[in-house]
């Protein structure tokens, strides 16, 4: 043990030991002068050494809290702010499944009938993407906010009414730009704070990145 003297000599009587003993207790004193007793630095842990251990209380808190769902002890503080954003996003898609079914029934009869069309497979996308988003919010515990009155107040897109094909296409790729953007951000925001809320943003982000790439097609010919 680190603690024990060291064995005296054989050969050595009782004075020896004293002589010793006294001369430990000078290093002793001449170290705690120094500022204490020195201790040899603790050897670094080698990476080999380092574990990867669970945390068994949460494992323990995640058997109560049953209301909670999917929501268990790792999920942190972060609940509140993912659905709030998740409800903004929600109001997104939904006022921009609006726009692109408005600009397929007015487009009909313009010179793109096949943009009409596509106008109508966009705004079903949206709605779709409306769709993924209220599901996620109800597994957090939260409340998808549909509420039609505060729509577009919510929205980070805006409704159009255009009544020509170019404005039209100039507006949804305005909102595109505008999710993306809004989806980036989001994902940046909540990195691994919720893996599944991020998956699921970087899904529906892929598909708007499309959007506006048709968009963008669509403008320049
Ligand atoms: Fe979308
Ligand atoms: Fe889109």
């Amino acid at each position: 043990m680190s603690g024990q003297l060291p064995e005296p000599h054989r050969n050595s009587g009782p004075s020896n030991n004293a002589v010793h003993a006294r001369a430990i207790a000078q290093d002793e004193a001449t170290a705690a002068a120094k500022g204490g007793l020195e201790k040899e630095p603790a050897p670094a842990k080698s990476k080999a050494a380092q574990r990867l251990v669970l945390n068994l209380k949460a494992i323990e808190e995640a058997k109560r809290g049953l209301d909670q769902g999917a929501v268990t002890p790792h999920y942190g503080p972060w609940r509140n702010d993912i659905i709030e954003l998740l409800n903004d996003s929600l109001a997104t898609e939904l006022i921009c499944s609006l726009r692109y079914r408005r600009h397929h029934f007015t487009a009909e009869g313009l010179s793109s009938p096949k943009i009409a069309e596509e106008f109508l497979v966009h705004a079903n996308e949206e709605m779709a993407h409306a769709d993924m988003i209220a599901k996620r919010i109800v597994e957090l515990g939260g409340m998808p906010d549909f509420a039609p009155d505060s729509l577009t107040r919510r929205s980070h897109a805006g409704y159009d009414e255009s009544k020509d094909l170019k404005s039209m296409i100039t507006a949804n790729l305005i909102a595109e730009r505008v999710a993306i953007e809004s989806y980036s951000q989001m994902i940046a925001l909540i990195g691994d704070k919720d893996s599944t809320t991020r998956r699921l943003i970087e899904e529906i982000l892929a598909v708007e990145q499309s959007h506006a790439e048709e968009l963008r097609d669509w403008l320049a010919n």
